[in-house]
């Protein structure tokens, strides 16, 4: 009887596990038995190692607007390339970039790019603590900000709003100082936020939620944290990172008409490339360095090839828009 062959993918998948924990890059890209590797991709479909062409409905989990490689977008990072793919010095792209940023979501007053959604609203955190002087966070449950300490925790027990880890390796203190409320539930937000208003820093929150759904928020509930958090000098950051350009061109904050005081994007804004920026007011922002005391950096930031394939997203999505 004859056995059959096993694939590329499962050939390659056995190397990968032997290097690679879990034989990927990023959780989420596993799947049983084990996941296709990819040679190709264009527009709305990619190509295996094994040569079998699949429509793609994940999209790299929402980077992809356009699609695969849109023939804008490789002109640019081909151009950028060709220039030298980093300086380790400003350039003139980063403040078109940051401008028209800001010009697109106003509530950025001013603009950090960093390198992924992760890094954007890790420093967010930290520049609102600093801020605010103040060291608590709250998030909501079921929501995903990115794969560092204070946010991997999800709710405890019972009605308690206190952290527990996610993940091994966090600590509790850390833990402790990130505070969990149910989405859309303005009782349970308002609660924990006057509880804790000499402590909280800053509320974080998908105005859409996109990785438990997406659930909409119910009309009155992102306006009633608007409130809260304004009556209690509490940050509220928008994590963007799906719903930014997605929503409407200016994001969720756009659509539902609120303004936060800073915001996180990523994924669309690279147009496939790893890029994530996090801006807002212009008084939160100078408290970094080196104007103020709450030092971020990045090697890789603002990098001219990221650089190039965002701003081609961008101006080709609002020249789009306003067709
Ligand atoms: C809402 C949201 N914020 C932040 C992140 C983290 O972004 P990254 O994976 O680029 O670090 C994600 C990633 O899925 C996300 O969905």
């Amino acid at each position: 009887m004859a056995t059959k062959l096993a694939s590329k993918s499962e050939h390659l998948y056995k190397r990968a596990r032997e290097l690679i924990p879990g034989g990927v890059n990023s959780p989420v890209r596993y799947y049983s038995p084990y996941p296709l590797f990819v040679a190709s991709a264009k527009g709305s479909r990619f190509r295996t190692v094994d040569g079998e062409e699949f429509l793609d409905y994940c999209m790299a989990y929402g980077a992809l607007l356009d699609g695969h490689a849109p023939e804008e977008i490789v002109e640019a990072v081909q151009m950028a390339l060709a220039r030298g793919s980093l300086y380790g010095q400003p350039t003139e792209m980063e403040v078109e970039l940051a401008s028209l940023i800001s010009s697109l979501v106003p509530s950025m007053e001013m603009v950090r790019l960093v390198n992924s959604g992760t890094e954007a609203t890790m420093h967010s955190l930290r520049l609102a603590r600093a801020f605010t002087g103040r060291q608590k966070i709250l998030k909501f449950e079921g929501g995903y900000h990115g794969a560092h300490d204070s946010v991997l925790v999800r709710a405890g027990s019972g009605a308690s709003s206190l952290g527990i880890p996610n993940s091994e390796g966090i600590t509790k203190n850390v833990a402790e100082d990130t505070l969990v409320a149910k989405f859309n539930d303005e009782g349970m937000s308002r609660r924990i936020i006057e509880d804790h208003t000499h402590e909280l820093a800053a509320v974080i929150v998908e105005p859409v939620m996109g990785n438990m759904g997406p659930v909409l928020p119910r009309p009155g509930f992102l306006e009633t944290l608007r409130k809260i958090t304004q009556e209690n000098g509490v940050i509220l950051i928008f994590d963007e990172v799906i719903t930014g350009f997605r929503v409407a061109l200016g994001g969720a904050q756009e659509y539902f008409g609120i303004r936060p005081d800073m915001t996180v994007l990523g994924k669309i804004l690279g147009g496939g490339l790893p890029i994530g920026a996090f801006g807002g007011r212009r008084e939160i922002m100078e408290k970094l360095a080196p104007l103020g005391g709450v030092y971020q950096a990045g090697t890789y930031s603002g990098n001219p090839v990221s650089v190039a394939a965002s701003l081609a997203t961008l101006q080709s999505l609002k020249r789009r828009a306003r067709q």
